[in-house]
Order: structure tokens, then C-alpha cells, then sequence
């Protein structure tokens, strides 16, 4: 270490022994502490379950800072790439790290597009699901299947072949995502169409049939659109966690994808939003609202206000405030008059004045509004998780990407605090 390191000094109050520990700065926000040396020096380890002081890389990709309700990818500022991009140019950007050139957007547009077909044999795989099975359960068997399909492109060490299944990994979400749909309500595949999107395509492949004419509505072409880009990248979230930690392990990228479209199934991560509109559903109409507040207030009880509260935004979760907006575009131009989005803006509205909701910073979270655009659009509320995963693949891809590249990778392993019995000898069944 040398003199000029900011270092931060860890002290055994009881036997005064202490240690100097190195402290890292990012290009903006907290520094941490470098605690690698930190067993070998003092025979300890950290203690941080649920991981809410723990930097567990480093990353280029995205910041979040929870305090001021700011999200980047990149260095660019969340609202700005989606009111300026589209899905494919941010895509490329977190995948390469800076905004494509012409000429490089439209390679990169026409390589996704060209990768948007899966193997006639996924179509077989398919078959063999219950009509009735969540469509996340089989993204996450269709995803982690791929692996069997694409051989050529399993090779981590191959810069070229992770570029490849990068490339299929976003192209072929969007397909898998839309059979997903349309095997459960008894529909037939639809095709994806060269000619459009990526948004376009992906409500094409969702809602045309093949005995019917189907034109894309530009305006949910573009809600779809700006959906995509908001959910793209969180920073090291607990999905994203997933794919990483899977990733560590050298497992091929389409597995680390399922892994982390295991994660985000559950509500308190992407299957919120599908939560949103069953707690709305449950809540019925406004005169229910107080006491559904109070149900999330009793800590005997296990409610939550689903698309309220962050781990990391305690302001206001910036995704939530542009989607907003287009969920009104989306119900203006349907001509919608939504119920239950008016339940929404009460509820929204209540829980805000709330001093419990108040003092635990507690806010509507993206999950909070994409439901009820998702709804608008068709979506059934099993699908809205789909949605999420769809467009977090980019991230999980980036994000794993960035991981395998780091040259001092190796396999993620937590230790543990262990408070189980200590060593004790085995006694014979019959004298227990
Ligand atoms: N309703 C009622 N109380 C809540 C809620 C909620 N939605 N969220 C947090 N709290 C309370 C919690 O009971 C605790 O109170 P106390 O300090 O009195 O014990 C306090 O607020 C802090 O909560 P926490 O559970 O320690 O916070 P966390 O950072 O561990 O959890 C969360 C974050 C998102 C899991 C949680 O807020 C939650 O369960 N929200 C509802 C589910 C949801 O909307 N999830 C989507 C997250 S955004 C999309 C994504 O990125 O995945």
C-alpha cells in the first residue's frame, strides 16, 4: 500500500490491534472499502446479509444514485436516452459503451434483427408445456434450452462467440417472449417480421394472427419502445446478481440468463408488476383504500403495497416518473378509461400523505405504472414479468459480458456467519 492510498483503519476494541484497509474511489459516488485483505490480516470476515453495504464489482455500465433519484447508463442520464434513443441504440450502448455511429447502429440493428428467428426445433420444446404454465416458467426452460441449440457460440473464452450469443440473446428474447404469450392463449406462433422495430415486431409477433391483416399502432410501438429502455439495466440488482454470480461459475451465457429470469419472477423484484394489478384488482374501489393502507402499515401482517418501495431509490424511482407520462399517452390514445388507474392515482396519492410512507421514504416504483400501460396494450397480467425480462436481457448480457472480460474474474463465493450446533458425536437412532 503506499503512502499517498486513502486507506481506512478497522480497530479490535478489545485487543486494540488494528488494520488498514485500502479505499477505492469510482468515477462518481460512494468509495468503498477494499476488504480483500481483510481474513487474512485479522482471521475475520464481513457480516452483510441481503448485501446493503457490499460493492460486489466493478462496473462501467450503470449508476443509480437512490438519494437524488438519479439513474445513468453509461453516463447518460436515464430520461435523456429515452425521450432521444430508441431500444436498439441504447442496447448497443450498454453493450459497447458508447453511442453507435451510423454505420455501427445500423450493423448492430441489422445483426439483432437477422438474429430474431429461434430454431424450428424451440417450436417442438414448446409443445411440451401445460397451456396453462406461466409464461415465466417457460422463459425460464426456453431460455436456459437454448444452450442446447446454439453449440456454436458457448465458448466464454471466445470473444467472438460471446458477441454471438449476446446478439441471440436479445434478438431471440423478444420471439421467445411473444411464443410464450401465444401458447398460452392457444394462438400460433407468429414469425417475427424483418421489416419492423424491434418494439413493432415484438407487439406484431404478440398480437397479429395469421388469418387477419395486422398494422402496429406507432404510438404503443413507442410506449413499447421507451418500456424496453427503462427496464433495460439496474445496476447490480438481484437478478443481475444472479446472472453474475452464475457467470462466475463459467457457465454458458444462456443458462446464467435463465438463472436470472429465475430471480426475477419473484414480487418483491419483476413480479411486482403483475402484483401491481392484483392487489388494484383485490383493493376494488376507492372507498377500500384506507384500509389496504393499514394492512401495509401492521407488521402482523404480511401485505405490502406492491410498486411501492425501492432498496435503493429513497427519493423517487426516476423510471416511475417518465412512464408515468406514457401511461397516459397510452390510455388517451386508446381511449381508456381506466378504473383501476384512477385507483392507481388514489392510491398513489393516500400512501403519499402518509407519515409511514413518509418517514421510510417509500414511493411508487416503476412496477407501479408499467402494469397498467401493459394492460392498455393487451397484456395479460402473467406477462408482465416476461416484459421485464425481455428487456433486462440486455443488461444481464452487458452485465455478463463485462464480467467475463474482467481479468482477475474468479468464481463468486460468500462466506457465512455459522450459528447452527457445534461438533457434537452421532448417537445411535434408538438411544435418541
Ligand atoms: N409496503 C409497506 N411497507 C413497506 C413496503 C411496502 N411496499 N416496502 C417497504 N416497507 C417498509 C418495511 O416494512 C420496513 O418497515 P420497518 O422499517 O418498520 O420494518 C421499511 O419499509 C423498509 O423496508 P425493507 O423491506 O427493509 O426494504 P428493502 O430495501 O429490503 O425492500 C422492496 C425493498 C422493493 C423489496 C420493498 O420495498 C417491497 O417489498 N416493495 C414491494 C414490492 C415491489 O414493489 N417491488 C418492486 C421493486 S422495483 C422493481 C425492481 O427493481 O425489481
Amino acid at each position: 500500500m503506499s503512502d499517498t492510498e486513502k486507506t481506512f483503519t478497522l480497530t479490535n476494541d478489545q485487543t486494540g490491534e488494528s488494520v488498514k484497509l485500502p479505499v477505492r474511489d469510482g468515477t462518481i459516488g460512494p468509495s468503498v472499502i477494499d476488504v480483500r485483505a481483510l481474513y487474512a490480516e485479522t482471521g475475520h470476515f464481513t457480516f452483510d446479509p441481503s448485501f446493503t453495504a457490499t460493492g460486489s464489482c466493478k462496473s462501467r455500465i450503470t449508476y443509480i444514485d437512490g438519494e437524488e433519484g438519479i439513474l445513468m447508463h453509461r453516463g447518460y442520464m436515464i430520461e435523456q436516452l429515452v425521450e432521444k434513443s430508441n431500444f436498439m441504440e441504447v442496447a448497443y450502448l450498454l453493450l459497447n459503451g458508447n453511442l453507435p455511429d451510423q454505420t455501427q447502429y445500423e450493423d448492430f440493428r441489422h445483426t439483432i434483427t437477422y438474429h430474431t428467428m429461434v430454431h424450428e426445433q424451440v417450436h417442438n420444446f414448446f409443445r411440451g408445456f401445460r397451456r396453462d404454465a406461466h409464461p415465466m416458467a417457460v422463459m425460464c426452460g426456453a431460455v436456459g434450452g437454448l444452450s442446447a441449440f446454439y453449440h456454436d457460440s458457448l465458448d466464454i473464452w471466445d470473444e467472438r462467440q460471446r458477441e454471438i450469443s449476446a446478439h441471440r440473446l436479445i434478438a431471440k428474447m423478444g420471439t421467445l417472449a411473444a411464443m410464450a404469450h401465444k401458447y398460452s392463449i392457444g394462438q400460433p406462433f407468429v414469425y417475427p417480421d424483418n421489416s419492423l422495430d424491434y418494439a413493432s415486431n415484438f407487439l406484431k409477433m404478440c398480437f397479429s394472427v395469421p388469418a387477419e391483416k395486422y398494422e402496429v399502432n406507432p404510438i404503443l410501438a413507442e410506449a413499447m419502445d421507451k418500456i424496453l429502455i427503462l427496464h433495460m439495466d439496474h445496476e447490480q440488482n438481484a437478478s443481475t446478481s444472479t446472472v453474475r454470480l452464475a457467470g462466475s461459475s463459467q457457465a454458458n451465457p444462456f443458462a446464467c440468463i435463465a438463472s436470472g429470469i429465475a430471480c426475477l419472477w419473484g414480487p418483491s423484484h419483476g413480479g411486482a408488476n403483475q402484483e401491481v394489478l392484483e392487489m388494484l384488482a383485490e383493493i376494488g374501489n376507492k372507498k377500500r383504500i384506507p384500509e389496504f393502507i393499514e394492512k401495509a402499515k401492521d407488521k402482523n401482517d404480511p401485505f405490502r403495497l406492491m410498486g411501492f418501495g425501492h432498496r435503493v431509490y429513497k427519493n423517487f424511482d426516476p423510471r416511475a416518473n417518465v412512464l408515468k407520462k406514457y401511461a397516459d399517452q397510452v390510455l388517451q390514445e386508446l381511449g381508456i378509461q381506466d378504473e383501476q388507474l384512477e385507483l392507481a392515482m388514489e392510491l398513489e396519492r393516500i400512501a403519499l400523505e402518509d407519515p409511514y410512507f413518509i418517514e421510510r421514504k417509500l414511493f411508487p416504483n416503476v412496477d407501479f405504472y408499467s402494469g397498467i400501460i401493459l394492460k392498455a396494450m393487451g397484456f395479460p397480467t402473467s406477462m408482465f414479468t416476461v416484459l421485464f425480462a425481455l428487456a433486462r436481457t440486455v443488461g444481464w448480457v452487458s452485465q455478463w459480458k463485462e464480467m467475463i472480460e474482467e481479468p482477475s474474474l474468479r468464481i463468486g463465493r460468500p462466506r457465512q456467519l455459522y450459528v447452527g450446533p457445534a461438533k457434537r458425536d452421532y448417537i445411535d437412532i434408538k438411544k435418541r
